[in-house]
């Protein structure tokens, strides 16, 4: 498989991933993978199809953020989650966040402030995670790159047209660069 940092408008961060029936060594390959791209892009969280894999696996680390932000004081959570699923939504916040998919890109979306998520975990072992603040962001975030939902989803037509207007400038600008 070609492992690679996919950023929009790759077709394949626009489509949901499969549920995975595979708790094996592939499932173990494509894990380890995630992780290595994570850390060597200093992400929080990944969804698998952001590196190319076409399945319903996440990883996340907080104490990514935590490492720059130390007034955070959440203790922090390093995850895999297999086929999440949130079950359980409440409240609502202000989040600003970033994305791999999308470098350069920094919006304030809408999130609700806590979910539950229903997962399996590597060796396909039913959790179930309570999570709020910062964590739950994340899972946010990752579970809808899952679902093919980016975060720019969350504007407005007319603001996300701006952002993306400028997202796309830069990147062909970089492109150019590299030429
Ligand atoms: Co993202």
């Amino acid at each position: 498989m070609d492992y690679r940092i996919r950023t929009w408008p790759d077709k394949i961060l626009k489509e949901p991933t499969k549920e995975v029936d595979f708790f094996d060594e592939r499932l173990k390959e494509y894990i380890d993978k995630m992780w290595e791209f994570m850390y060597k892009e200093e992400g929080v969280g990944l969804a698998a199809n952001q590196i190319g894999i076409p399945y319903q696996i996440l990883v996340l680390d907080t104490t990514v953020r935590e490492k720059r932000r130390e007034e955070e004081k959440e203790d922090p959570v390093k995850m895999v989650l297999v086929n999440p699923k949130i079950v359980e939504k409440e409240g609502e916040v202000q989040s600003t966040e970033g994305c791999l998919s999308f470098p350069g890109v920094q919006i304030t979306i809408p999130r609700a402030k806590r979910v539950k998520v229903v997962a399996k975990n590597e060796k396909g072992e039913d959790v179930v995670v309570e999570s709020q603040e910062f964590l739950a962001i994340v899972l946010q975030h990752e579970i809808d790159h899952l679902n093919g939902i980016p975060f720019i989803n969350y504007l407005s037509p007319l603001k996300r047209k701006l952002v993306l207007d400028k997202y796309l400038k830069s990147l062909k600008e970089r492109e150019l660069e590299r030429a």
